[in-house]
């Protein structure tokens, strides 16, 4: 049985598991390694307009208003339980962050809204189709000559890590990691129309290998 709505997969694959979203997270990942890693290679600049998608709990929108205070920061995301959480995370600091409920494949947004677009593990809750429509939206939502910063599980290449990694995917599941496994995300990224797609920097997890990639949109 699965108590997953149509269009997205809540962030720990069942609704029930979503209030302990932050406190596995902590502890599965380096969370507070690579956020804040992801943030400064962003370099968001004063007035810029920054939206994270697939935004959770809000914890890379809150780093990132906390980074630039001028910035105008965004979550969107299609599950209004976690964007309950989040928009309480951000109310309890009083960082004005606008969460928006909407599908990464149908961003509720107009043409070049945004100076930045972040992410973190949200690629790996999309199949391949949904991958490529998110990141065809991202580009989209994107102004011309401006980057997205996105962070991903990947599965290490050590035999130790890579049997852990089977862990990841029985969670996550096998078609949402397989291009994460495969090393395809770059490619989604430049199918979809981004240029100058790079990894920038690994980090190394218990279960996975999380990896920073940078692409930029650049005029057709
Ligand atoms: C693993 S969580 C990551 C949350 C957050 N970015 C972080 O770094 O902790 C993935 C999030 O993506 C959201 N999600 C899944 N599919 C989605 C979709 N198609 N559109 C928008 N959000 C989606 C889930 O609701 C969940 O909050």
């Amino acid at each position: 049985m699965t108590d997953r709505p149509a269009g997205f997969r809540p962030a720990l694959a069942h609704h029930v598991l979503t209030p302990l979203y932050d406190r596995v997270v902590v502890l599965t990942t380096r969370e507070q390694a690579f956020k804040p890693a992801l943030v400064a290679q962003a370099s968001i600049q004063h007035g810029h307009d920054v939206s994270d998608a697939g935004c959770g709990t809000g914890t890379l929108a809150l780093l990132a208003a906390t980074a630039c205070p001028q910035a105008r920061v965004t979550g969107v995301d299609a599950d209004p339980a976690i964007l309950s959480l989040a928009r309480r995370k951000a109310a309890s600091v009083a960082a004005p962050i606008r969460f928006d409920e909407g599908l990464s494949t149908d961003l509720p947004y107009g043409d070049g809204s945004f100076d930045r677009v972040v992410s973190s593990v949200f690629f790996r809750h999309l199949a391949h189709a949904d991958k490529l429509k998110t990141a065809r939206q991202m580009h989209r939502v994107l102004r011309v000559g401006v980057q997205l910063h996105f962070a991903d599980r990947e599965r290490s290449r050590r035999p130790i890590s890579r049997t852990a990694f089977f862990a990841v995917q029985l969670l996550d599941g096998f078609e949402t990691t397989r291009d994460a496994v495969a090393g395809h995300l770059p490619s989604v990224l430049a199918q979809a129309g981004f240029a100058q797609v790079a990894e920038t920097r690994q980090f190394v997890a218990i279960f996975h290998i999380l990896s920073l990639y940078s692409a930029i949109k650049v005029a057709p």
